[in-house]
């Protein structure tokens, strides 16, 4: 599908964010035209760095209105998935790296009426989730490995996008093709052209100057 029929959205991470600061920072990004506000939850274990859990997400869930789109980078989501339903989470997100049962928790999000997504490491192949394709509402594209913001766009990310964008559109799924690691003004435009549907960015927005213009920089 022609990238301007497409509905490109951006999704500002606050792992970039001054924590100390953090409703400022997220009504700020929301007054400066972002679209959804990217959660990373990170344990330590399956990545190399901790960040918080579902008390923080309930209390983003009061400052803002835009959807939350949560990305669990932990080892065991099943045990998480309720608390973060709970916390006000519009999208919960699992690795397919974190274990054996993606379909189970995949039935665990949508149960309770939650939008399920997968996410693949970059050295994941899109063929892992055929299967599964037609049942989730978002594939989460690693362009870096997970675990810090501010790393460099892997750029055979592009093809990866490329094939995702021609499964979806033959099987006519409803499933949106979302980027995360190294997005910038530059990076963003290659993702839009190979099938991207939303962008996120952490690094990029927030240690800018200047929000609305950054947020405005990464769409077509
Ligand atoms: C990395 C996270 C990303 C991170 C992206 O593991 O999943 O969401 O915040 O940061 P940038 O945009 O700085 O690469
Ligand atoms: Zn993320």
């Amino acid at each position: 599908m022609a990238e301007n029929k497409r509905n490109i959205k951006i999704a500002p991470s606050v792992l970039s964010a001054d924590f100390a600061r953090l409703a400022d920072s997220i009504k700020a990004v929301e007054e400066a035209g972002a679209d959804l506000i990217h959660l990373d939850i990170m344990d330590g274990h399956f990545v190399p760095n901790i960040t918080f859990g579902p008390g923080v997400v309930a209390a983003i869930r009061k400052v803002t209105r835009l959807p939350l789109d949560v990305h669990l980078m932990i080892t065991d989501p099943a045990m998480f998935i309720p608390r973060f339903a709970e916390s006000g989470a519009d999208y919960i997100t699992v690795h397919l790296e974190s274990g054996p049962h993606l379909h189970r928790n995949i039935q665990s999000i949508k149960k309770l009426n939650i939008k399920a997504g997968v996410s693949l490491n970059p050295h994941t192949s899109i063929i892992q989730i055929t299967e599964i394709l037609g049942d989730i509402d978002l594939l989460l594209l690693m362009s870096v490995n997970p675990g810090f913001g501010g790393q460099e766009f892997i750029e055979r990310t592009l093809e990866k996008i490329r094939v995702a964008r021609r499964l979806i559109d033959s099987a006519k799924y409803n499933c949106v093709i979302e980027i995360d690691g190294g997005i910038n003004d530059k990076t963003g435009k290659l993702c839009i052209e190979a099938g991207a549907d939303i962008l996120v960015a952490g690094n990029y927005v927030f240690k800018s100057n200047d929000f609305k213009a950054a947020i405005a920089s990464l769409r077509p």
